[in-house]
This record gives structure tokens, sequence and C-alpha cells, in this order.
């Protein structure tokens, strides 16, 4: 598949329907993002809604509106502040990745730097690079799996056709926009491509997916039976 073109089709899609988010530059916005904010967002809403997280991560960023203040702040304060979003383990990991951060310095500048802190693993690595650093790291969370294995009518269940759907994100990841990239595929799966009755007459992606050339997009991503 071209890459540019699909990126480009999806990028024009996103500056037109983008979801406004607190932590979001407007769409093509040439200016600096955050990383704070981004691996803030990013944290939180790796086990929430994005209606959810909104509001916690307004609470978070007014009490302490830099990474070092979050380092500075008492456990306690921490994990009340916390209270309601659950997975309190979340909240010890966020504490100890923004202690290391300050610790060092600052948020590092690369995917595999990021990778090395406490508590960010591949997703979250990915989505700092992208959206913070302009790096053409793949994004890859369930909203993207489920586009990928549209597009690609990838034939292999779940959890094994992990490795398949990657990479597929990953030849698709442009060097153009990645972050604005990597935020359009997952508001397209959020939104667009759903995973009952996706409203594919409004997809930017529809002449490329296999899955709708098939008429049956709604049986991807397939799952192993349990
Ligand atoms: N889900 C997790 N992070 C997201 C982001 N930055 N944009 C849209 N959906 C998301």
């Amino acid at each position: 598949m071209p890459v540019d073109s699909a990126a480009r089709e999806i990028l024009a899609w996103y500056d037109a329907n983008a979801r406004a988010m607190p932590w979001r530059r407007a769409p093509g916005a040439n200016v600096p993002v955050d990383p704070y904010r981004v691996w803030l967002s990013e944290v939180m809403l790796q086990q929430t809604t994005v209606a959810m997280a909104t509001p916690y991560f307004e609470k978070f960023t007014g009490m302490w509106p830099t990474v070092e203040a979050l380092a500075s702040a008492e456990d306690a304060a921490v994990m009340s502040a916390w209270a309601g979003l659950g997975y309190y383990a979340r909240a010890r990991n966020l504490l100890a990745c923004a202690r290391a951060v300050a610790e060092r310095g600052g948020f590092p500048g690369s995917e595999a730097e990021l990778l090395t802190l406490p508590g960010v693993g591949p997703y979250t690595a990915a989505a700092v690079a992208s959206i913070a650093f302009d790096e053409a790291a793949p994004v890859v969370d369930g909203n993207v799996e489920r586009v990928m294995s549209r597009l690609f009518a990838v034939e292999t269940p779940l959890p094994a056709g992990k490795r398949e759907l990657r990479a597929h994100a990953a030849a698709l990841t442009p060097t153009m926009r990645p972050g604005d990239y990597a935020q359009a595929v997952m508001d397209l799966g959020a939104t667009i491509c759903t995973p009952k009755k996706p409203r594919c007459g409004a997809c930017p992606w529809q002449g490329r997916c296999a899955a709708f050339a098939a008429g049956n997009p709604e049986r991807y991503p397939l799952k192993a039976p349990r």
C-alpha cells in the first residue's frame, strides 16, 4: 500500500474531524507539545475513555503543571487525586516515572530512551515519541489493531495475530506528521471503525479496506476461541 497517500488521506480526515482534547494541539499546527502532558494523558487513557480521563487530566495539570511539580508531590496527594481512576499500581508507576524524569532533567526525546523509564511500556513510549517528538514510532492500541485487521483483512486470530497487526501498523506509519497520524488512526477506530456497526461510508480508507471490499468488516479482528 502506498504509505504516503494512505497517510495523506487519513491526515486530511483528521484535519477536519479530530476530537478536541486538552492535551492535543490543533491538527497540523506546528507548535511544540509538552511531553509531560502527552505522557500523563496516555497513562490515563490506557485504562479509561477520553470522557472519563479529561477531568482527571485537568485536575492533575492544575495541581502539578510540570513533571518536576508532580515528582515533588506527596505520594498520598497523588493517590487521592487518582481516586476513581482505578488501578492504583498505575498511580504508583506514574509517580516513580515522574521522579525518574525529574532526576534526569526532563523527558528523554526518543522512543528507545522513553522505554527505559519505570512503568513506560511500548505503547506509551511510542505515543510520547510520536505525539511530542514527531518520531515515526508505530503506536498500537486496541483501536489501531482493529483498524489494521480490517484494512488488511488479517485472518490470524487474536492474540496470535497481534504481531501481524503491529507489522502492518509499522509499515503504514509515515515520517510526515507521525503524531497526528497516530492520533488520527486512534480516532478513526474510536469513532468510525468501531467494533460494531462501523460507519464505513464516512471512512477515509474505505477505498483501500479489504474487509469493506469483502462486505464483512465486523468479522475483524478474528478472535481465537477460548
Ligand atoms: N487513545 C489513547 N490515546 C489517544 C490519543 N492521543 N488520541 C486518541 N485516542 C487515544
